[in-house]
């Protein structure tokens, strides 16, 4: 079978924040499988990062053994000097950078007035303060080498408000977009473009707990228009689409992948349903 899009990374260097799920034969996240499929579309290396370091080093461990140019570097995204070291030691090893891929979060699903206050400030932190930093910190080396691309993973929950994801994850979420829309614009003249992905419910790391409760999966699966919870491979594909020229006119935006689910409510049932 050829691969339509063989070589649409050539040359390019990714760094990813909250990618460390990235085992083959283990449960991956959007991270994981977005560098897999850019290393086997052309790309010339990749910088795992994550706060959970033997996961990631494992990680990079395995991608070496397949021939690939990997590290894994400890990156806690609400942290000015940790940005700074992986950026400098990313050009020290790779001399580019071309895509940012900020995806670290994470979720407390409780009401505002249930949620304690340190989890929300912590989750703000990270969603806002995270990609603030992450594009302060790449902004000009991408500049230096020819521009680039940052992709800003928010979720569908960005536009909602909140009752099924929890407060403090939604209001984090909706602020990525629109700091999404502030860099496209300021940094549209070094050539970087800055775009949104907005997954539905997807089974990944973060989310294996409520796909495995029976009754969680049941209530989300019945909710999607496309009958599933998507894979971290469909928005890999988003998230690469995103990164690649495919994208060359598009800063600013969103792409929701979510298998319907924030088109309406599904009332009826489905009449091609067998149950
Ligand atoms: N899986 C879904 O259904 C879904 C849907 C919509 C949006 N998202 C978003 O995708 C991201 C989760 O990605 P995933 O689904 O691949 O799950 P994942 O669990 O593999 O990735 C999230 C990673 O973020 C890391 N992290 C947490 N705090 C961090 C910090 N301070 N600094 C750096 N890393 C940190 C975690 O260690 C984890 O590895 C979140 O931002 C989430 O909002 C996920």
């Amino acid at each position: 079978m050829t691969m339509r899009f063989a070589n649409r990374f050539d040359g390019k260097v990714a760094l990813l924040t909250g990618s460390a799920a990235a085992v083959k034969g283990e449960l991956m996240g959007f991270g994981g499988a977005t560098v897999w499929r850019f290393l086997e579309e052309g790309g010339r290396g990749v910088v795992i990062t994550d706060v959970q370091d033997e996961v990631g080093e494992r990680a990079a461990q395995q991608l070496r053994d397949a021939g690939h140019d990997a590290l894994y570097m400890h990156l806690d995204v609400t942290e000015e000097q940790d940005w700074a070291k992986v950026v400098e030691a990313t050009l020290d090893h790779f001399g580019q950078l071309d895509i940012l891929v900020n995806i670290a979060g994470i979720l407390d699903t409780k009401s505002l007035l249930d949620i304690e206050p340190a989890v929300w400030k912590k989750t703000m932190e990270i969603s806002s303060v995270g990609i603030f930093l992450g594009t302060r910190a790449v902004a000009r080396p991408m500049e230096q080498t020819g521009g680039g691309a940052i992709i800003n993973v928010s979720s569908m929950a960005a536009k909602q408000g909140s009752g099924l994801y929890g407060t403090a994850y939604s209001f984090s979420r909706g602020g990525m977009l629109n700091f999404t829309q502030s860099s496209a614009i300021q940094l549209g003249s070094m050539g970087i473009r800055v775009n949104t992905i907005m997954p539905g419910w997807v089974r990944t790391p973060f989310t294996d707990y409520l796909y495995r409760d029976p009754e969680q999966n049941k209530f989300r699966t019945e909710r999607v228009p496309l009958g599933r919870w998507g894979t971290p491979e469909d928005i890999a594909g988003g998230i690469l689409f995103l990164a690649s020229d495919d994208a060359a006119y598009m800063t600013g935006g969103e792409l929701l992948m979510d298998g319907g689910v924030s088109a309406g409510s599904i009332r009826i049932k489905n009449p091609r349903s067998d149950d």
